[in-house]
């Protein structure tokens, strides 16, 4: 465990406005920060920032806390790590044994032995055995400045280079076998390197760490064009992007990243100057990939092979990469079957060019169909306007409808009302369900008096007053909401006199993950009213009054059953608790 004093040391040294701000740009908005929520797809800014606090919420999707629990989320690290990343940037040293045992430093160990073994590969690169391989990377006209940046090595042509040289260096066989790096013989008579004599591309994550290998052949053989790690207990496929740590921060400036097909593409794209690049390390994108671009970019402009395989591809990561709210654009780049040959074929100025050019998909798929067919003959250009037709149905915006409605009319001599019959006949948007508003969250309308719980419960975490009055005027049983009463029995039942951060210490405390939600979204809420005191009172009349009337109602309705079943004797007692109740909910004066 690590010292509570420490954690508060640091969550007050820090700002979470700045931590944030390294994620998401926000907007100053009254006494919060506004922007795109980072965890889930939206459009108009929820995520909600409060400086006051030191809390984060959204909105949209419910997500909030306080900054440590906003790294955890979007690092996808523990707390003991967000606890350890934070301290770091302050200058306090949070002692690694004290944060997560064995398993980090089973971490920093592998680590360890793939950052031997790029280094490994890139002297080799350097030394006799590397000759072929440098080349070849002349011959393609890389530059040493892109090996460079890169770390581009040479795994030499041997089947224990790798292996002996990390055997001298006390690393195990059984560790390498797991990072990947070597393979075990069938018969189990030993191991030999995975990567021989081939071009190294090694994989960092977005901390600068290798964590795995692409190995592409030198030599136009039978054997596959690449060799990869395998997923191992520091590499990911799914979850990593080549290259994005060396171009991270041109994405960030950008807020756009440029996705390529190949590794060689995008060490082309840098070296001309194209900075803000990354590739998905093959052709099935995942949505963890576009978790991780969006964490730096709003934009993404595919720039896939121009192949059947390379529209394929960019179709699958389009959906993708929209479902996670990114604004996606296609390129039609000219001078090559990829960024690399249209490169050096047409310069860095027409690819530019073609990425400003670069088109919604939409606008882009439609383009497509068109090019498909022989627009000469009638029936091909009915073909295509079917087609065009059934791809602007998709389109949910009616003006965007109608921008392509005229597009396809004007390119296949058709009138606008033409193509508009054709899309209405297939219908409006009838693919539904992957859409990312299908998938945000409704919230039932609450009550008067549970707003008003609510309400208290934001008031006596910031107000000692409040939590006083709150304590001594309602029990946990006024509480009906099933989350705010989970609140209000920590705030009731813990003694909070002396707690420096109330707020901070009851999300600590809360059970369970919605709890914490909505307390994140009160606490950054903004209220007009200026008089804790007064608004105090007025939410704990309208929880007692939403009490009282029930039971008044309650009463009503036995006096009538005692009446229609002759019971008079017990219309007295009925009678005189009906005049109590009313007078008690009276004398709460609720407007
Ligand atoms: N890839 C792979 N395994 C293969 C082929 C490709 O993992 N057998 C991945 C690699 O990440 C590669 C990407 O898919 O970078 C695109 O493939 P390709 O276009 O064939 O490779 P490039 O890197 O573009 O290489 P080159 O330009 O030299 O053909
Ligand atoms: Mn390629």
């Amino acid at each position: 465990m690590i010292k509570s004093e420490l954690i508060e040391e640091i969550r007050t040294k820090t700002d979470i406005v700045q931590i944030v701000g390294e994620y998401v740009p926000m907007k100053k908005r009254g006494k919060n920060y506004l922007g795109l929520c980072p965890f889930h797809s939206e459009k108009t800014p929820s995520f909600t920032v409060s400086q006051d606090k030191q809390i984060y919420h959204c909105f949209g999707c419910g997500e909030g806390g306080n900054v440590f629990s906003f790294l955890m989320k979007i690092e996808n690290i523990g707390f003991a790590e967000s606890v350890q990343t934070l301290g770091e940037r302050l200058g306090i040293t949070v002692n690694a044994e004290l944060r997560s045992p064995a398993e980090q430093t089973e971490k920093e160990k592998y680590f360890d032995i793939m950052d031997a073994a790029n280094r490994y590969f890139v002297d080799s690169l350097n030394d006799q055995d590397g000759a072929m391989a440098r080349t070849y990377l002349e011959k393609r006209g890389v530059s040493p400045e892109a090996v460079k940046a890169f770390q581009l090595g040479y795994a030499p042509d041997k089947w224990d280079g790798l292996l002996n040289h990390l055997f001298k260096k006390g690393v195990s066989t059984k560790d390498m076998e797991k990072l990947g790096l070597i393979i075990e013989r069938t018969d189990k008579s030993g191991s030999y390197d995975r990567f021989r004599g081939r071009l190294m591309f090694p994989i960092h994550n977005i901390k600068g760490k290798v964590i795995g290998f692409s190995g592409r052949i030198l030599t136009g053989t039978e054997e596959a064009k690449y060799i990869n790690s395998p997923d191992s207990p520091v590499y990911n496929k799914g979850y990593s992007i080549y290259g994005i740590y060396v171009t991270k921060d041109e994405i960030k400036k950008a807020r756009t990243a440029v996705l390529v097909e190949g590794n060689v593409d995008l060490v082309s794209c840098w070296q001309y100057g194209i900075r803000n690049a990354i590739a998905p390390l093959g052709t099935a994108f995942t949505q963890n990939q576009a978790k991780l671009i969006k964490r730096f970019a709003d934009n993404v402009v595919i720039a896939y092979d121009r192949d059947n395989a390379g529209v394929i591809a960019t179709a699958k990561s389009v959906e993708i990469l929209k479902d996670e709210g990114l604004n996606v654009r296609v390129t039609s780049f000219t001078g090559g079957k990829d960024p690399d040959e249209a490169l050096r074929s047409k310069g860095a100025e027409s690819f530019l060019e073609s990425i400003k050019d670069a088109k919604p998909w939409v606008e882009y798929k439609i383009m497509l169909a068109i090019s498909r067919h022989d627009l000469k003959e009638i029936e091909s250009r009915v073909k295509a306007a079917k087609e065009a037709a059934a791809i602007i149905a998709e389109e949910k915006d009616p003006l965007l409808q109608k921008g392509y409605i005229n597009l396809v009319a004007e390119k296949l001599g058709y009138s606008s009302e033409d193509i508009s019959a054709e899309v209405k006949r297939i219908g409006y948007y009838p693919k539904t369900g992957r859409t990312s508003d299908a998938r945000r969250h409704t919230e039932k309308p609450k009550g008067k008096a549970e707003a008003a719980e609510e309400w208290i419960i934001k008031l006596a975490s910031e107000n000692a007053g409040v939590l006083e009055m709150l304590k001594s005027s309602l029990t946990i049983h006024d509480f009906t909401g099933e989350l705010t009463r989970s609140i209000a029995e920590v705030l009731l039942s813990v003694d909070l006199a002396g707690v420096q951060d109330i707020p901070h210490k009851l999300l600590e405390m809360l059970p369970d993950e919605d709890s914490k939600k909505l307390l994140s979204r009160l606490l950054v809420s903004e209220y007009p009213n200026a008089n804790a005191d007064q608004s105090a009172r007025d939410c704990i009349n309208t929880i007692k009054g939403h009490h009282l009337k029930s039971r008044l109602e309650q009463l009503r309705s036995e006096i009538a059953e005692a009446e229609k079943q002759g019971l008079l004797d017990n219309l007295p007692v009925l009678h005189r608790q009906f005049k109590d109740t009313s007078e008690a909910y009276r004398s709460l004066s609720i407007s």
